[in-house]
């Protein structure tokens, strides 16, 4: 017989269910659009490799201590650390994680609205024929200056999260994932192995993957780590969120390991498609700004037999992935107004996602549409603030809230619920405890090296 509580709050159908879904919630605009865009601006390769190494030390670190925090407490990030630390200001790091994850999606959202916009385009046949890298950016810039269409895209993408969400975790988002994520994966290893063969694609490889230290620097340092919290969900308790759905029985460590690597994976394919494809179309590797995955993909799409199928079928994908992030950004917030504020699950969708919606207004007007908000970057700007540093902030309280304020020893022995031998547990203890909060502290006094 089901609980009062595990029936109104849920758990994922098996240890699948959740990795599909928390993939999902990874994998997204963070691997296809993000992640090139701030390889280019940040000296390629070298980038590349401080990423891998952020994601392999530090972002596996938060993950698992997500993952075991939720697990633990089986609550939202507020509730879970006010189950652990009753009323203590620790719940800030719950608060944070709320705040940013509305202030990511209102701009998330807008980025998704281009990806559903594009669908439209392909199916028009805009992608056809003998596409230039300039006919390619013309399309980007009438596309995103234009607030209607905009508009119209990012309130669809809002509207379709609502509904989603407001369906409840079980029968909204695993139905979604299961399908339409491994075909995404298929599609762009195809894209990969085309851009691949393209005339001038070493140039472009080499650049992306033969590392170029003198280019390293804070900077690179700063968006490299923030770009792993983004792009693996962390630092906002999606992954607290996600983890209190978990079983008992469910192995953490492997579930952390198993999503990270996918999430990279994909992030890095990513690349491989971007990189090559614009030295072959002869545009330059270390500009790209906020339309570049954009202004890329419908190159190489249009490098493909069967293009304006690919095209569509593409585009479709991006915005379903596009769709599983966002999903997991409104659920945070919305999980705590229900478990902690007692609010139906369609009053707090519904307020929150509005809210959203208004929040995001500057970042939709701030492409070419108004001028104010596009000289400012105004959407860049929040990307950076909250998709990067505020990511920091929060993953550095959770791992010392983790370490040392809940204590190792009492989430080594979650962890040990579905894993008991859990042999690296004396690298995590450390990454945890020293050298993810020590490293995340190094980042940050890099803010200081940015420029205007
Ligand atoms: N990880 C998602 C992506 O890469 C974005 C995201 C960030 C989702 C933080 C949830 C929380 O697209």
């Amino acid at each position: 017989m089901e609980n009062q509580e595990a029936t109104t709050r849920g758990i994922w159908g098996s240890k699948v269910a959740f990795i599909f879904a928390a993939t999902g919630s990874a994998i997204g605009l963070g691997n296809i659009w993000r992640f090139p865009t701030v390889v280019s601006q940040n000296g390629g390769a070298v980038f590349v490799l401080v990423y891998i190494l952020a994601v392999a030390f530090i972002g596996f670190t938060v993950m698992l201590a997500e993952l075991t925090l939720g697990r633990h407490s089986q609550r939202n990030p507020v509730g879970a650390i006010d189950h652990i630390k009753p009323g203590s200001p620790w719940k800030f790091i719950g608060y944070l994680g709320i705040l940013t994850g509305v202030f990511i999606l209102s701009f998330y959202a807008v980025v998704a609205g281009w990806a559903a916009g594009y669908v439209f385009k392909a199916v028009s046949g805009a992608f056809q024929g003998e596409l230039t890298a300039e006919m390619s950016n013309q399309i980007f810039t009438d596309f995103s200056s234009d607030p209607l269409q905009v508009f119209i895209f990012f309130a669809l993408m809002m509207g379709l999260t609502i509904f989603i969400i407001s369906k409840g975790v079980k029968k909204g988002i695993e139905k979604w994932t299961k399908i339409l994520m491994p075909a995404l994966f298929l599609l762009i290893v195809l894209l990969a192995v085309r851009a691949l063969t393209l005339p001038g694609a070493g140039q472009g490889l080499s650049f992306y993957l033969n590392p170029d230290f003198s280019k390293l620097n804070g900077t690179v340092i700063l968006f490299a780590v923030g770009q792993a919290f983004f792009s693996l969900s962390l630092g906002m308790g999606t992954m607290i969120t996600y983890g209190s759905y978990i079983s008992k029985s469910d192995n953490l460590v492997s579930s952390a390991g198993w999503v990270s690597f996918a999430d990279t994976f994909v992030a890095l394919l990513a690349g491989l498609i971007i990189f090559p494809t614009l030295v072959s179309f002869g545009q330059p590797v270390d500009v790209g700004g906020e339309g570049l995955a954009f202004q890329i993909f419908p190159l190489i799409l249009s490098k493909l037999p069967g293009g304006y199928i690919f095209g569509i079928l593409f585009f479709t994908l991006l915005t379903v992935a596009a769709l599983t992030s966002t999903i997991s950004l409104l659920e945070v917030p919305v999980s705590y107004l229900v478990d902690e504020k007692n609010w139906s699950r369609k009053k707090a969708v519904w307020v929150i996602g509005i809210f959203t919606f208004i929040l995001g207004i500057p970042s939709a007007l701030s492409t070419g549409a108004v001028e104010f908000f596009t000289k400012i970057k105004f959407l860049g700007f929040i990307a950076f603030a909250f998709g990067n540093i505020s990511l920091a902030v929060g993953a550095l309280f959770i791992c010392v809230f983790v370490g040392y304020i809940w204590g190792w020893k009492k989430a080594i022995k979650e962890i040990a619920s579905g894993n008991p031998r859990f042999r690296l547990r004396f690298i995590w203890v450390f990454s945890l405890m020293f050298l993810t909060p020590i490293a995340i502290l190094f980042i940050l006094y890099f803010i200081k090296t940015l420029r205007g």
